[in-house]
């Protein structure tokens, strides 16, 4: 698929199909986030993902009930965690930069918009949800403490068709300088 046309038709999906999702295709996505830039190639990224749709029913439960309506047919739930104290972060423990922490879910950013993209080169949707239940997927999943939770990213086979949200424009958003 050319670049512009994933850049542009890749939207967030709040109505799928129950149509599963293979391993094979999962592992793809996940090929595809690791072959983003990180902070000192660092790869702080980690991915627990539900590979049965009873898990994903269960899941649900993590999530508040508007996210919970968004995603109710969505066949598989990944969660991106980042290992905590190092990306952004010199060997003592202090940090590398006046972004203190922010360096690691930049990182895991990147990761998830590669992740999302090669979604939908597949034919799939996404939906990144930021609103859920910490204390509930730590359980859920038995994620480790040096672990933070950082994105429930919900996948499945679009059953709608959403028009882009309106975007800001490069006159909006850019200042050149010269001379
Ligand atoms: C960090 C982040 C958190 C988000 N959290 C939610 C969420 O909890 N629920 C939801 O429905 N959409 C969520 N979204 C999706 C955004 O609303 C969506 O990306 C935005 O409206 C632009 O639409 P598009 O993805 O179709 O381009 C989130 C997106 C990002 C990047």
């Amino acid at each position: 698929m050319e670049l512009n046309e994933c850049l542009e038709g890749r939207r967030s999906i709040r109505k799928f199909m129950t149509d599963e999702v293979s391993r094979e295709k999962i592992e793809e996505m996940i090929k595809a986030a690791i072959l983003a830039p990180s902070w000192k190639n660092s790869q702080v990224s980690r991915y627990y993902v539900t590979s049965s749709i009873e898990k994903t029913k269960e899941f649900l439960s993590c999530l508040p009930e508007f996210n919970q309506n968004s995603i109710q047919n969505a066949p598989v739930v990944v969660v991106s965690t980042i290992v905590k104290k190092r990306s952004g972060f010199e060997r003592d423990g202090s940090y590398s930069s006046h972004l203190k922490d922010g360096w690691q879910y930049f990182d895991n950013g990147l990761q998830i918009q590669n992740f999302c993209l090669k979604a939908y080169e597949l034919g799939l949707g996404t939906l990144i949800m930021g609103i859920y239940d910490v204390d509930k997927i730590r359980e859920f999943f038995n994620i480790p403490d040096e672990e933070e939770i950082v994105a429930v990213v919900a996948v499945g086979y679009p059953a709608e068709e959403p028009q882009m949200p309106k975007r800001k424009t490069v006159e909006d958003i850019t200042k050149f300088i010269a001379g």
